[in-house]
């Protein structure tokens, strides 16, 4: 019979590189978390992250403009106080004329927000130098746009793809059934695609946020879960006679 190649044929210090590998990577996914909260915590203007959150940051308000879902939401911490959002939320309910931005917009956008939201900065966002670009993002707010989800799935494709690749070499030195082994190197890569693939419904259809979150979760779930094996097996798992 062929020899499949598994733990027990594995050095210690190629164990060791696993695990720092599989420790970093579980690392690496609680900060991913972290940043996923801090992305779309708070956009229905209520602390903590809920699904109405996930709704806006993809089916968008629809009620709002986009300048104001932004200040309502995620950019409320770069206003300096609160009568500067009233401010600017004035000027989109008074018609947005030119002259009340020279005298009053402007001078917030100018100390608060162009480091990041200019051609300078670098950054593929938004720019809030002049009357004209501000805007553009004076229309209904329908969430994440085209561009910008096309910019982060290919990054999540690409990047987390890899991740998967080798986590994914890793577990299949564990000892288990096979039908269940091969369930579990291709649910997590399945759950990508469908998690990616439901922000698009979402942004059409807003209760596919449910859809986003249960496919990002699962996608965690089934991925954390070879990582724990993996570490198990590596280290404390000893061959039974019947099985060798
Ligand atoms: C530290 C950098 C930074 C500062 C300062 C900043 N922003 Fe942003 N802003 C961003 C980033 C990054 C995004 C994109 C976030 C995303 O796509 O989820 C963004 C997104 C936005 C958007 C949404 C753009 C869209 O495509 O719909 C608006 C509107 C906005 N910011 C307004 C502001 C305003 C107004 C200020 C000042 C009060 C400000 N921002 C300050 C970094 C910044």
């Amino acid at each position: 019979m062929q020899k499949y190649s598994r733990f027990s044929d594995v050095s210690v210090s190629e164990k060791i590189l696993n695990t720092a590998f599989l420790v970093t990577i579980g690392i690496a996914y609680m900060f991913a978390l972290l940043n996923l909260y801090y992305t779309h915590e708070g956009r229905d203007g209520k602390p903590g992250l809920s699904v109405a959150d996930v709704k806006l940051a993809y089916y968008g308000s629809h009620n709002q403009t986009r300048l104001g879902a932004a200040i309502n939401g995620p950019m409320e911490s770069n206003l300096p106080n609160a009568a500067a959002k009233t401010d600017i939320l004035n000027w989109l309910a008074n018609g947005t004329t030119k002259d009340e931005f020279q005298a009053k917009i402007k001078p917030i956008l100018d100390n608060n927000c162009i480091m990041c939201h200019s051609a300078e900065s670098g950054m593929s966002i938004p720019h809030l130098t002049s009357y004209e670009e501000v805007l553009k993002l004076t229309g209904t707010d329908t969430g994440a746009t085209i561009p910008a989800l096309v910019r982060v799935s290919h990054i999540h494709l690409f990047g987390i793809a890899f991740i998967l690749f080798f986590v994914g070499r890793i577990f299949i030195l564990c000892e288990m059934p096979r039908w269940l082994k091969r369930v579990m190197v291709a649910i997590p890569f399945l759950f990508l695609i469908g998690d990616i693939a439901s922000w698009y419904f979402a942004k059409i259809i807003p209760g596919f946020a449910y859809v986003v979150i249960a496919a990002g979760a699962l996608m965690g779930l089934s991925f954390s879960a070879q990582i724990l094996f993996s570490l198990y097996q590596m280290w404390f798992y000893k061959k039974t006679p019947s099985q060798s």
